[in-house]
């Protein structure tokens, strides 16, 4: 092994990491005492530099999309990184930091006999992070991971993003694994029924499979209005990498978009189409878009960097019906307007893709009903967006990529033996004209809001609070405070101290 000096003890600060870049590659030197830790310097997930995410307890809390990892040895504890960061060896003598040229290779499981068959039906967020975590924690028997498109297991965020924006073609959208993908692993199928009872699934094709254990990982699908038109071609849906690819494909220079909706998924749309040069109208029955989740001060404050890029709203309304000789042409909203349409996009919701389970409690939302441990039945387990589980107590649903992800690990673990909870802080970010939101926790009965920072500049950070209890915290540029909450409010905390907190964190 060839050895580097990198560093002196002396300049590496305790409690922060350090970039430095060796002739090969840069590298993370974390110092704990007079041990020093070196791994890879960018994020497996998309290249976060980690030296601008925050160490807490024993981890290290990536800037970007809050995945953690241990900093005694890299390993991977929150998602959205499915896989640790790699390690070099290193050496201190005399005060100097050396690191060696190769990384450390991990070791491998011990190899052990295992005759049971898991089953994971889905390869979108919840259903991959669940197969990544029976790899690594070393599952022997044979896994079954099914989905019924042939090259699942990518980026679903990207989509609005970048692949309509133009910037990313559909298929160079990443993917989710580089070991163990869809492609080694996967079977290629469509679920048509799942017998919990009998713990057997049938494909479309007719192929049945007996499970021991399963995880159903199936999300949601996007849900088109029942209006007339909505057949036409270029009405869309945004879901699956090749409804992106179709949306793209549209999407010319100059050509009018209509969004139907302002949920976030029709917001980043309007900001990826309008940044293509689109003329681009939201179509929305609230006057402040995301008023419930964000608050009306934070909403409008959206509302306001899209109109000031050239966004059109129409609130208070609805479409009345799609018109058009085979493509759309025009939208004809309830209030008697009508906008000329080259493609329009249906952002209203998503519907949980359950109806092929059988022998299980759904709610009303025909989500699945899951216990604190999400599981269904016996051997049966939930994960992602189809799933309400119980979390404080409360049942919830929720659609986000990296709770997906923290549920499917969950199942996959609780699969293996366990019987965890789940006792995370949701957390999604949202991305609109270069600028990134990010949200922690679940507003739900907040009553006061306590705002940090400059709201019409996108640099704050709000707090929701019930009373002086924090209940949801939402940001722009505070990047490293919202590391830091994403493990402080796993335990209640005051408005007092994530004020304090947030002070002392740079940003
Ligand atoms: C365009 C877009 C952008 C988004 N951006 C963000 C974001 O920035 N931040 C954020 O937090 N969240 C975001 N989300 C939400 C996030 O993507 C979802 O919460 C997440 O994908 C849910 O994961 P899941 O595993 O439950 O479902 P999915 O990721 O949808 O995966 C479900 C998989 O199951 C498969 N499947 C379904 N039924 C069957 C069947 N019968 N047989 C076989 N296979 C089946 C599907 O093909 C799919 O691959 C976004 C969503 C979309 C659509
Ligand atoms: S880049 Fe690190 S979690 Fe996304």
């Amino acid at each position: 092994m060839n050895l580097r000096i990198v560093a002196r003890l002396i300049n590496l600060p305790e409690n922060r990491a350090v970039r430095v870049q060796t002739a090969a590659h840069p590298l993370l030197l974390l110092r704990i005492g007079n041990q020093v830790r070196a791994f890879q310097a960018d994020c497996p997930h998309a290249g976060a530099p980690l030296e601008d995410g925050v160490i807490c307890n024993g981890h290290l809390i990536c800037p970007w999309h809050k995945a953690a990892f241990a900093v005694d040895s890299g390993a991977v504890v929150e998602p959205p990184a499915l896989v640790g960061l790699r390690q070099y060896p290193v050496q201190v003598n005399a005060g100097v930091v050396s690191v060696g040229d190769q990384p450390i290779a991990p070791e491998p499981p011990a190899p052990r006999l295992d005759a049971r068959c898991f089953a994971v039906i889905g390869a979108g967020a919840a259903g991959t992070a669940a197969v990544a975590t029976l790899r690594r924690e070393g599952f022997a028997g044979r896994l079954l991971w099914i989905d019924r498109e042939a090259n699942p297991a990518y980026d679903r965020t990207a989509l609005s993003k970048f692949v309509i924006s133009g910037e990313m073609a559909a298929e160079d959208t990443p993917p989710l694994l580089e070991e163990h993908s869809f492609a080694d692993l996967g079977i290629h199928g469509e679920v048509k029924r799942l017998d919990a009872a009998a713990k057997c699934i049938e494909l479309v094709d007719g192929r049945r499979f007996d499970y021991d254990a399963a995880q159903v990982a199936s999300g949601g699908a996007a849900q088109p209005l029942d209006i007339p038109g909505a057949v036409l071609s270029n009405v869309f849906v945004l879901r699956s990498r090749d409804d992106a690819a179709r949306i793209a494909d549209a999407a010319q220079s100059g050509a009018c978009a209509v969004i139907i909706g302002d949920s976030f998924i029709g917001l980043e749309a309007a900001s990826a189409l309008r940044q293509r040069g689109l003329v681009v109208q939201v179509v929305s029955r609230h006057e402040v878009p995301l008023a419930a989740q964000l608050g009306r001060r934070i909403g409008a404050a959206l509302r306001q960097l899209h109109e000031d890029n050239g966004v059109i709203f129409h609130s208070n309304t609805e479409p009345e019906r799609f018109d058009g000789h085979g493509a759309v042409s025009t939208v004809l909203l309830k209030n008697g307007k009508r906008l000329a349409a080259d493609l329009v996009l249906m952002g209203v919701g998503v519907k949980p893709a359950t109806a092929f389970v059988h022998g299980v409690s759904r709610t009303d939302d025909q989500s699945l009903s899951a216990d604190a441990q999400l599981q269904l039945a016996p051997g049966l387990w939930a994960a992602g967006d189809n799933v309400t589980f119980a979390w404080h107590q409360q049942p919830v649903r929720i659609e986000h990529w990296r709770l997906a992800q923290q549920l499917g690990v969950l199942a996959a673990r609780n699969m293996l033996g366990d019987a965890q909870a789940f006792s995370e802080v949701p957390f999604f970010w949202t991305y609109h004209f270069g600028k990134t939101f990010e949200v922690l926790g679940h507003a739900q009965h907040w009553n006061r809001l306590h705002l940090v920072g400059d709201l019409q500049r996108h640099t704050f950070i709000a707090l929701l609070c019930r009373d002086d209890q924090v209940e949801t915290v939402i940001a722009c540029q505070y990047q490293q405070a919202m590391a830091r909450l994403s493990r402080r409010m796993r335990q209640p905390l005051g408005k007092t101290e994530a004020l304090e907190l947030i002070r002392q964190t740079r940003h």
